[in-house]
């Protein structure tokens, strides 16, 4: 049950209003490594909802806790000696199943076939020594139980279904002999080759030039159409989420600060970080370089977390909430209005003001 606030606002994280609308639920996650210096709070208590169908994009500067959260997802951060002491809580509800408490073996199983991941660099999720052919026909075969064949003739289909020319004969050839681009197919080939029903692209196109970008980001797009699938998408970029997105999440230290959907967050985004953010990120859509504003000052020690809310040593209008607040008090995610939510302690009208007067006119 949500609380109201004082001005009658719904005080809380976002929950869809009914279990069966969403297909990935994360509610309250947090993931926690203890190091030799202190504990990494790289999640740290986030929650958001995504339906089928949708794409949510999440963005942040480096460090925010995106990869951290999609590996969570996909059950991955338990694999590698950095991840073995990691603490996680929360829950994540995948098509009914709570995967946090889920044990690993559980978790494998959905991994490849209920969900996928396709990363920045595809030689993380492929094996270099291996035909890219037997990569994917070995992806399909640890979920169906098919001959060799069968596999081979639905990895072809895959490869040509990505965009691969000559699928027959590219399918026995080894990662390095692909280009960039054609990689980063061949992988997304693999990780839809059991039609998932959540796909996590981290970053999926950062490394490639502006047209296979947006060749790449076209494929999802159709793909995600044909299979109906729900797609987080984490990027750098503004204007692949302009053109992707149904719904952003901000994150910033681990926390989500402002989510809604994308209309709302590029035309009236309700927190000084988005802003910054806005101002900051590269636009795929836009030619000039030379309006990016840095965010001021350094991303927060996720360590030592700032007091109160924890962009307060980089935000311009901190001292503009009465009192000490924003160095004392923790902002809650509050409703702006419908899916639209912020975490921040400056007044409606402050936000509308600043933005509508200070900001918006600088873009
Ligand atoms: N296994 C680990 N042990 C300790 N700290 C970790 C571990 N994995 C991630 N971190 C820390 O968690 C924080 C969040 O990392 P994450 O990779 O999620 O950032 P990100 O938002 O994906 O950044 P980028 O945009 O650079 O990819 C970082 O400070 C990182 O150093
Ligand atoms: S709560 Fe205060 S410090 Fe944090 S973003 Fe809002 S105004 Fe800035
Ligand atoms: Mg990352």
């Amino acid at each position: 049950m949500t609380e109201l606030s004082k001005t009658g606002a719904a005080v809380g994280e976002p929950t869809p209003s009914s279990p069966s609308d969403a297909f990935l639920e994360v509610r309250d996650l947090k993931v926690h490594f203890p190091t030799d210096d202190g504990i990494v709070k790289s999640v740290d208590g986030l929650s958001f909802s995504l339906e089928k169908g949708k794409t949510l994009s999440i963005v942040g500067e480096s460090g925010s806790g995106k990869s951290v959260t999609s590996l969570a997802i996909m059950g991955l951060h338990r694999l590698g000696a950095r991840g073995k002491n990691v603490r996680m809580s929360g829950e994540i509800w995948l098509g009914g199943k709570e995967l946090v408490s889920a044990s690993p073996d559980e978790v494998r199983r959905l991994r490849g076939r209920e969900m996928a991941m396709i990363f920045q660099d595809p030689l993380s999720a492929m094996h270099p020594y291996y035909k890219i052919g037997d990569q994917i026909v070995e992806a399909y075969r640890v979920h169906n139980n098919v001959s060799k064949k069968v596999a081979r003739t639905r990895a072809i289909e895959m490869l040509d279904r990505v965009g691969i020319p000559e699928p027959a004969k590219r399918i026995d050839g080894y990662p390095h002999e692909f280009s960039g681009g054609m990689r980063q197919r061949a992988m997304i080939a693999m990780a839809l080759v059991n039609n998932p029903e959540l796909l996590i692209a981290d970053e999926p196109t950062t490394a490639l030039d502006v047209t296979v970008q947006a060749q790449i980001l076209d494929l999802i797009r159709d793909l995600q159409k044909e299979f109906g699938s729900a797609v987080v998408l984490i990027t750098h970029d503004l204007g692949v989420v302009a053109e992707i997105a149904d719904d952003v999440l901000v994150m910033y230290g681990g926390r989500c600060v402002e989510r809604g959907p994308v209309d709302e967050i590029f035309e009236k985004p309700q927190h000084p970080y988005t802003w910054g953010l806005l101002g900051s990120m590269p636009r795929i859509d836009r030619e000039t370089s030379d309006r990016l504003i840095p965010v001021k000052g350094q991303p927060p020690s996720l360590i030592n977390v700032p007091s109160g809310c924890a962009f307060h040593p980089r935000c311009p209008y901190a001292d503009l909430p009465k009192g000490n607040v924003t160095r004392t008090v923790r902002p809650e995610l509050q409703q702006v209005d419908g899916g639209h939510w912020s975490a921040c302690h400056l007044s409606a009208e402050d936000r509308t003001r600043i933005w509508t007067e200070e900001i918006a006119p600088k873009l």
